[in-house]
């Protein structure tokens, strides 16, 4: 399907996302919010997808926020609504049961960062800025900022950028464990394609139930967590692609994973 606000790319099993708003700084509105929330549910469902890369059109910004222009006139009604959809939309990316790579060149502010956290892994050029600015716009994050970079980060690098609102580059988001690896602009494109080719070519069930486990396990406690685990584990005994590499490693070939 076309879409107003999104590019959509096919390379090999990876589906890359972009949002599509350059003169915006690819702002999210509500419109985008649809999109993209139809984007990912396509994603899940195609097989032939094995990893999602996520980035935003242009130089400037992966994405500045949410768009401050349709805010303005919202009712508390249509704002209850307006996170509703974002955080759902936030949620599915994060439990999509394929891997998702932010890729970020530059801005990821407010709805920004929480999309960019959203995703299971980030990374970022040496140019990206990341912060939480609502703040200062009297408001506070919506699409799930204040929880999600409290368990990426911890309570107190959430409470200073939130409390704050200020403006980090990638390397400090990477000390803060909010980045998983930091490359020199050019080098970008490179690195994601790498990183999401190799996503691609891995077990898939293997790869949905680490998600699985490591996104349940911390909401649970250690024992939920480890139960969860070895039910996980348990459950690659019934797929074909945990022969298919077991046999492969014992034969000395390269394994050939087929999802099953
Ligand atoms: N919502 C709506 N429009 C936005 C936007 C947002 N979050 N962020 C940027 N834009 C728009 C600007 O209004 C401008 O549009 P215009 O050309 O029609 O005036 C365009 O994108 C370019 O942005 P501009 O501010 O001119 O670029 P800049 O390089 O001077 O500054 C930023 C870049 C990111 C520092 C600045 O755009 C900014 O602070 N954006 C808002 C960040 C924010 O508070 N996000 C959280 C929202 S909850």
């Amino acid at each position: 399907m076309a879409y107003r606000n999104l590019e959509i790319a096919h390379r090999g099993a990876v589906r890359t996302i972009t949002v599509n708003r350059p003169d915006k700084l690819n702002a999210l509105n509500r419109d985008t919010l649809n999109e993209l929330t139809l984007a990912f549910a396509q994603a899940a469902q195609d097989d032939a997808v094995r990893a999602v890369v996520l980035a935003g059109a242009g130089e400037k910004a992966f994405v500045a926020g949410a768009d401050i222009a349709e805010m303005n006139a919202y009712t508390p009604v249509q704002a209850q609504g307006f996170s509703r959809t974002g955080q759902r939309l936030m949620t599915s990316i994060e439990r999509l049961g394929k891997p998702v790579v932010a890729r970020i060149q530059g801005f990821a502010l407010g709805g920004g960062m929480e999309l960019a956290m959203a995703c299971h892994l980030r990374v970022a050029s040496e140019k990206a800025k990341f912060g939480q600015p609502e703040i200062n716009l009297g408001l506070i994050p919506g699409f799930g900022g204040t929880q999600r970079l409290l368990r990426l980060a911890g309570r107190s690098a959430a409470l200073e950028l939130c409390l704050t609102g200020a403006t980090i580059n990638a390397q400090r988001a990477y000390e803060l464990g909010v980045v998983s690896r930091v490359v020199a602009p050019e080098a970008l494109d490179e690195t994601v394609d790498a990183l999401a080719d190799q996503l691609a070519a891995a077990a898939p069930l293997a790869a949905a139930g680490i998600l699985d486990a490591v996104l349940q396990g911390g909401e649970a406690s250690l024992d939920q967590g480890l139960e969860f685990e070895t039910q996980g584990f348990a459950l690659m005994f019934s797929t074909a692609d945990m022969r298919e590499g077991t046999n492969a490693f014992l034969e000395k070939r390269k394994a050939q994973f087929k999802g099953a």
